[in-house]
């Protein structure tokens, strides 16, 4: 027999479940790429900068966390007291996938004996965490400058898991970091031809393109910018169009905090190939269920934890 199946009128509306999370006691975070009824439902909506932040600084003995597996792993890292569960435990991630820890080992070696030094490894956060543990530092895209700018410069770096962002951070920073072959199956997919397409239509308009996205998106855009900066920017900036090179459930949250402007998604608002499907695995239902189960858990093993939390201590040190 399988799971009994919530109907969504059994569902209370957002605030209602993040009132009856907090007399539970459980942190609800959510990252920017969840719908709007998530978004809703959470203490706090951010980055995964931020999310992190909030995660270390925490003192909940419970926290759901919205978003995918590496996102509550890196959670149970920082905020060691707390139950850590999630909507989905097979919310996953394609740059995380496509970095194994074995390889990783594998190919830190062979650098070393190719160089004559052992590289430092420079982990975007999107990866798990037995990757972080054989890294030395992590980055998110909103502080991956300052932590690869961090680096001393004879030092030979490798960056994993992201090719775009670790290819964007060589022309910002001029170094000449090895990287890793991986890439983000969402962002990969925006085309440069529809977003010049876009910015014909829409005389006046800012592109802001996420890091992750390939180079001849990047280069076509105006910023280049992770989310939270992308928030930023929508609040700050004259212009009163934007076209947004990133998830598409980002518009959502920029509508909720600059509401003035008009959000255009790139590649197109009729194209739902903009929307992680990992992160949709999370619905209402799965978070309605997981608070009130406090499951499925996300546990990290004690021999990764320790390493892990030391690459990620070094990150907020930096930034
Ligand atoms: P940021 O929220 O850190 O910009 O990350 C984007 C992302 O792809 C998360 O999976
Ligand atoms: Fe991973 Fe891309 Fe989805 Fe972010 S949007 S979780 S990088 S697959």
């Amino acid at each position: 027999m399988g799971a009994p199946v919530i109907s969504l009128t059994d569902i209370p509306e957002p605030a209602e479940i993040r009132d009856l999370a907090t007399e539970r006691g459980i942190l609800v975070l959510a990252h920017s790429y969840q719908d709007g009824f998530i978004q809703d439902s959470a203490h706090f909506v951010g980055d995964s900068l931020e999310l992190a932040r909030e995660a270390a600084k925490s003192d909940a003995e419970a926290i759901c966390f919205c978003g995918v597996h590496f996102m509550a792993e890196t959670a149970a890292l920082l905020c060691p007291q707390a139950e850590v569960f999630v909507p989905d435990l097979n919310a996953g991630c394609s740059l995380a996938d496509s970095c194994e820890a074995e390889e990783l080992a594998k190919y830190q070696d062979y650098l070393q004996s190719k160089l004559g030094k052992r590289p430092q490894t420079v982990a975007y956060i999107n990866c798990t965490a037995a990757v972080k543990a054989l890294s030395d530092i992590i980055c998110t895209s909103g502080n991956a400058k300052a932590v690869v700018e961090s680096i001393p410069e004879d030092d030979p770096i490798l960056f994993v898991p992201d090719r775009h962002l670790g290819g964007w951070l060589n022309e910002t920073t001029g170094r000449n970091m090895e990287l890793w072959n991986g890439s983000c199956m969402v962002h990969e997919l925006f085309s440069v031809d529809t977003l010049c397409d876009l910015q014909m239509a829409n005389p006046g308009s800012v592109t802001i393109s996420h890091p992750e996205c390939p180079k001849p998106v990047r280069d076509a855009s105006d910023y280049v910018l992770g989310t939270a900066g992308m928030l930023r920017l929508a609040q700050e900036n004259s212009a009163t169009t934007f076209l947004v090179g990133t998830e598409g459930n980002m518009l959502y949250r920029l509508e909720q905090v600059a509401p003035q402007n008009t959000y255009i998604s790139a590649p197109g608002a009729s194209c739902a190939c903009n929307l992680c499907p990992h992160m949709q695995l999370n619905t209402s239902a799965k978070l309605w269920e997981a608070l009130e189960t406090r499951g499925p858990r996300v546990v990290v093993p004690m021999e990764i934890a320790h390493p892990a939390r030391r690459a990620l201590d070094r990150m907020l040190e930096v930034a």
